[in-house]
């Protein structure tokens, strides 16, 4: 049986993580191919995967056999519909707007085969609604990964409304050869851990906007007294100020008050403090300052 391919669409935070997984997860990895509108954050994406694989050879948790077979399974492109005709599953990882998504997806539908699955990682829209606009309910599931793809061991897979059970189980194996563990969660925003973490880090800016204490006191609180592993500041720095404020925007609509993203956390974002992306969020983070494209 030939091998299995997967293509992934959008090479940024998400979508690079992704394509290093999938190249070289088990068994030989996926022929992987990396689609994105921007040669220069595919450039980019190829160069994070390969220092990635670097710092795990260094830290002895990869082997340079899986580094090279990793970067041999990866290809890039920036043609989306080429991207699309071989493959057997898609992930796409596009900025979070059902708008955009729907459009790619509704490119992928015309060059995929009539089998090809298609995989979200949006981090909080609607999987029936996607799955319904795409031409493929029944092929059309939430795959959601966690930032860094490459060390986090979950995968949260979405069923949508017309999702079908053989669906389910492709996602499984797939994410199973990542290395991952999964959950399967019903169509609901946000799922569990987006509607959740959201939910937490709405609640620290509203401590923060109300004087409660310093955005280091609520993240060393919730660390060391909560035991969380990152405090709600740290977390949205790595999520992206501008992404997790879509996710904000959506569930409020979705679910309600709870959700209403708070003027601070507008202001950063209208700042340009995006977070570690940016080189600034909440926090500063001189040293890893970059230029995003
Ligand atoms: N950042 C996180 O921690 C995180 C975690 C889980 C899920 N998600 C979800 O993953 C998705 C991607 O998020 P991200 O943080 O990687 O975003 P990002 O902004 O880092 O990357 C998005 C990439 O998509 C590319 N792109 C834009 N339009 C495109 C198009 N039409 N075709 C192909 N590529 C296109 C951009 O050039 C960019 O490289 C979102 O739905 C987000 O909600 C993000």
């Amino acid at each position: 049986m030939r091998a299995m391919k997967v293509t992934v669409v959008g090479s940024g935070t998400m979508g690079r993580g992704i394509a290093q997984v999938a190249a070289g997860a088990a068994q030989g990895g996926y022929p992987t191919v990396l689609q994105d509108i921007s040669r220069e954050q595919l450039d980019k994406a190829r160069a994070a995967v390969a220092k990635s694989l670097e710092e795990g050879i260094a830290r002895g948790k990869t082997t340079p056999g899986q580094r090279d077979l990793t970067l041999a399974n990866l290809s890039l492109e920036t043609d989306l519909a080429k991207a699309g005709r071989d493959a057997d599953l898609v992930i796409e990882a596009v900025p979070e707007s059902l708008a955009l998504k729907a459009e790619v997806f509704g490119i992928l539908h015309k060059a995929c085969k009539a089998s090809t699955v298609f995989a979200s990682n949006t981090s909080a829209l609607s999987i029936t609604e996607m799955g319904a606009t795409s031409g493929r309910p029944a092929k059309f599931i939430g795959m959601h990964f966690f930032n860094p793809v490459h060390k986090m061991k979950l995968v949260e897979l979405i069923k949508g409304k017309d999702t079908d059970d053989a669906t389910v189980s492709l996602a499984r194996e797939v994410s199973a050869r990542m290395g991952k563990e999964t959950v399967l969660v019903k169509e609901s925003p946000g799922f569990v851990t987006s509607r959740i973490n959201a939910l937490i880090g709405n609640e620290a800016f509203r401590m923060l906007e109300g004087g409660v204490a310093t955005a280091e006191d609520i993240d060393k609180a919730l660390k060391l007294g909560l035991n969380h592993p990152m405090g709600p500041f740290e977390m949205v720095d790595l999520v992206g100020l501008d992404v997790r404020l879509s996710i904000l925007e959506y569930l409020h609509k979705t679910l309600g008050e709870t959700y209403r993203p708070t003027e601070i956390h507008r202001r950063l974002v209208r700042e340009g403090r995006l977070g570690r992306k940016a080189g600034r969020g909440v926090y500063e983070y001189p040293a890893t300052k970059e230029a995003k494209s």
